[in-house]
């Protein structure tokens, strides 16, 4: 009987596609998925620490799983993703029911581990750092992708900006850039397997190629995939904001197969908090970047993030926040409470906000931002636009879904024979969350 195994997945994009990878390496290893922890051989939980909250879902699910290893102990159980890497050993004294841990440049290490699992009856740990496992990127791992029309790419690595409020730097460490032909040959062959789009993902594509021996910058990687025939769309998260060139700009404007969609995360309005949160740019430069973006491509979609009750954050910073978000009008944003987490310089800073205030204040940007994205939405109404079609709609099986290039989801009536392909849907009614339209 072929043998099982599940996944946990916390995290973001990243995290994702990790786990993509570790479902590819289990899959060639002659394991099944399964939606079941209860038939599962093995099981995977691939952890993100970037706040409390995932970090909570990911101890919780811990916590469930010791009873199901107490009824079947012949289950393996294996930890993956950034807590792994940053708590390492130390797991096993308060889950000594855990058996594997594994960084996320160690996604490679699970290959041998899983060939002897019957003899891995003890404790093994792979956390050993990128500078440690320089192969690591440059390896071609099986994946299992969740779908058959988008794919994700990591073009690179790790994170060099330490923001004073993020993790990411200590978990998955420096910045390197995986080597552009490798990036090109997985483009390649994903088109050749059938996909229409990617997403080419890293901390901030924009400083793409920096530690490149055979140098390329991110606008000409973007080049000479576009260059790809048969590829109809290309995506790439995530951009910060001190990096946003020019040069990038032009060739979003000039390549048509790059969408028209930017997420550049301003996480404050106050140039004060800015600073205290070390992203190297005032509110000024990055609305002159905005007003550049919308001066060279008119109807590009711009989302970002917003972290609210960083310390020090003043009611008249948390105003300047809200200020951006009426100057600017994003399409969208994804909002979170500034959360403490370890080896952070934000942990050191004074006057952290009190939690009620904090709460009270993500409520408020949401309340404001729904409205501004739901306003955008219904402008969109009654205009043609292009969806790249991906599939049956999950929430109402009669429909299709897809996305417009500035990634709006759109849903309509149509023909499976659609999907994979790029329709021109009339759009008859707007929702917060999505659209629906005729196709013509
Ligand atoms: N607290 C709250 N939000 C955070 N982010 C990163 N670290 C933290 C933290 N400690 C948010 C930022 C980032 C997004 C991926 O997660 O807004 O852009
Ligand atoms: Fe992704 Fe950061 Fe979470 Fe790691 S900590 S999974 S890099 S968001």
């Amino acid at each position: 009987m072929t043998k099982k195994f599940h996944i946990y997945t916390f995290g973001c994009q990243m995290n994702v596609h990790d786990s993509e990878k570790i479902a590819g390496i289990l899959s060639v290893s002659d394991y099944e998925f399964t939606d079941s922890t209860k038939k599962a051989d093995v099981i995977v939980l691939n952890t993100c620490n970037i706040r409390q909250k995932a970090e909570q879902k990911f101890y919780s699910e811990l916590g469930r799983l010791e009873k199901i290893k107490k009824d079947k102990p012949a289950l393996r159980i294996a930890v993956a993703g950034c807590i792994a890497q940053q708590k390492g050993d130390v797991l096993f004294n308060r889950f000594p029911y855990v058996d594997f841990i594994f960084g996320p440049d160690n996604i490679d290490s699970l290959q041998t581990w899983i060939k002897d699992i019957t003899q891995n009856t003890g404790h093994v740990t792979q956390t050993t750092a990128l500078r440690h496992n320089p192969e690591y990127h440059t390896k071609i791992l099986p994946v299992s992708r969740e779908g058959r029309i988008r794919a994700w790419v990591s073009i690179m690595y790790g994170c060099d900006n330490y923001c004073a409020y993020c993790v990411v730097p200590y978990t998955r460490g420096r910045e390197r850039s995986r080597p552009w032909n490798d990036v090109y040959k997985e483009v390649n062959s994903l088109v050749m397997e059938g996909f229409k789009e990617v997403t080419l993902l890293g901390q901030n594509v924009n400083s793409y190629g920096k530690n490149l021996q055979d140098y390329m910058d991110f606008p000409d990687l973007l080049k000479i995939i576009h260059e790809i025939e048969g590829l109809q769309r290309i995506r790439f998260v995530t951009s910060h904001p001190r990096d946003l060139s020019e040069k990038l700009i032009d060739t979003m404007r000039n390549l048509p197969k790059i969408c028209n969609h930017i997420h550049l995360p301003l996480q404050s309005g106050s140039d004060n908090i800015l600073s205290l949160m070390n992203r190297g740019y005032v509110y000024k430069v990055y609305k002159d970047k905005i007003d550049i973006l919308r001066t060279a491509i008119p109807d590009i979609a711009i989302t970002t993030d917003i972290i609210t009750g960083f310390p020090g954050e003043t009611e008249a910073d948390f105003q300047s926040t809200i200020n951006a978000l009426t100057d600017i009008k994003f399409d969208g944003i994804f909002a979170f409470k500034y959360s403490k987490r370890s080896d952070t310089k934000a942990l050191y800073l004074p006057d952290h906000v009190d939690e009620n205030i904090v709460s009270r204040r993500l409520a408020e940007i949401l309340k404001i931002q729904e409205i501004i994205t739901y306003k955008k939405n219904k402008l969109l109404e009654g205009k043609t636009i292009e969806v790249l079609v991906e599939g049956i709609s999950e929430t109402n099986s009669d429909k299709l879904t897809g996305r417009t290039s500035s990634n709006k989801i759109v849903n309509f009536c149509g023909n499976e024979k659609d999907i994979g392909r790029l329709v021109r849907i009339n759009i008859t009614e707007a929702k917060q969350h999505s659209l629906f339209g005729e196709i013509i």
